[in-house]
């Protein structure tokens, strides 16, 4: 349920307030990077500590750190390249893309720190199991090269750096967003098919968004395709 709950208040939270978000970007940053901050301390003080946070306390913090809050802002940002772009929505959700974007990064640095330096602590350990943990392995690999591509996408996103650039560059840099994606979704099946109980409904859920997103935009591709083809004729 906790994805649940972080993808209805990520979609609930851009759509009431857009217009603050375009208007205060900064301010949601600063926010955002507080949060991520605080997790990565919390992780630490966990790692000593053995201490563990309960309640929705401790649910919360797990959403900012299992990515579930990041990979909100993430579907919103897909989803707005995705769907019909006269829709009031996807208006709404296009006028904050970037925003939201560099909000989903943000977040996500507290998940791909956090768990790629728990990965290099143990790694005597890990490659001396037998048999080899190669599904945790790849997953993490996946996950690692998914946020190296992300780095550039992230920093373009920003105004300034994006009016460095021309268009055409930043257009072809943004293609990187595709494997980016995909990327994504085969580190998070990987990740959740490798938990002693495969949560279904989690891969279900995740499934629906990626796959859907995938066949709305080769939709959308296919259809201004044809759009050209027939205004060339
Ligand atoms: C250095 C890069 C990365 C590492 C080391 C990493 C590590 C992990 C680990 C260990 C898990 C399993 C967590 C668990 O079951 O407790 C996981 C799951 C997950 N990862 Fe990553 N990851 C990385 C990059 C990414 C990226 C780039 C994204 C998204 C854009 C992402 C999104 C997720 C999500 C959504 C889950 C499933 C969480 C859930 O709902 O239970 N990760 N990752």
């Amino acid at each position: 349920m906790r994805l649940v709950y972080s993808l209805l208040f990520v979609v609930a939270f851009a759509l009431l307030f857009t217009s603050s978000i375009k208007k205060h970007s900064k301010f949601y940053y600063s926010i955002a990077t507080a949060i991520a901050g605080i997790t990565i301390a919390y992780e630490i003080y966990k790692l000593i500590t053995d201490t563990k946070l309960q309640g929705f306390i401790g649910a919360l913090e797990k959403a900012f750190m299992k990515g579930n809050v990041s990979i909100g802002f993430l579907i919103l940002v897909m989803f707005a390249g995705a769907l019909y772009p006269k829709w009031k929505i996807t208006k709404k959700l296009l006028s904050i893309r970037a925003e939201a974007a560099i909000l989903s990064c943000i977040l996500l640095i507290p998940h791909c720190v956090m768990y790629f330096v728990g990965f290099i602590m143990h790694i005597d350990q890990i490659l001396s199991y037998k048999p080899l943990p190669i599904l945790y392995i790849s997953y993490v690999i996946i996950g690692l090269i998914a946020f190296i591509i992300m780095i550039p996408l992230f920093i373009t996103s920003f105004k300034k750096v994006r009016a460095k650039m021309t268009n055409k560059e930043w257009k072809k840099l943004q293609r990187w967003a595709y494997p980016f994606y995909f990327l994504t979704y085969v580190h998070i099946v990987i990740a959740l098919l490798n938990d002693d109980k495969v949560d279904m409904m989690k891969l279900g859920i995740y499934t629906v968004l990626f796959v859907g997103y995938f066949i709305l935009k080769l939709i959308k591709i296919s259809n201004s395709k044809k759009k050209k083809h027939i205004g060339a004729m």
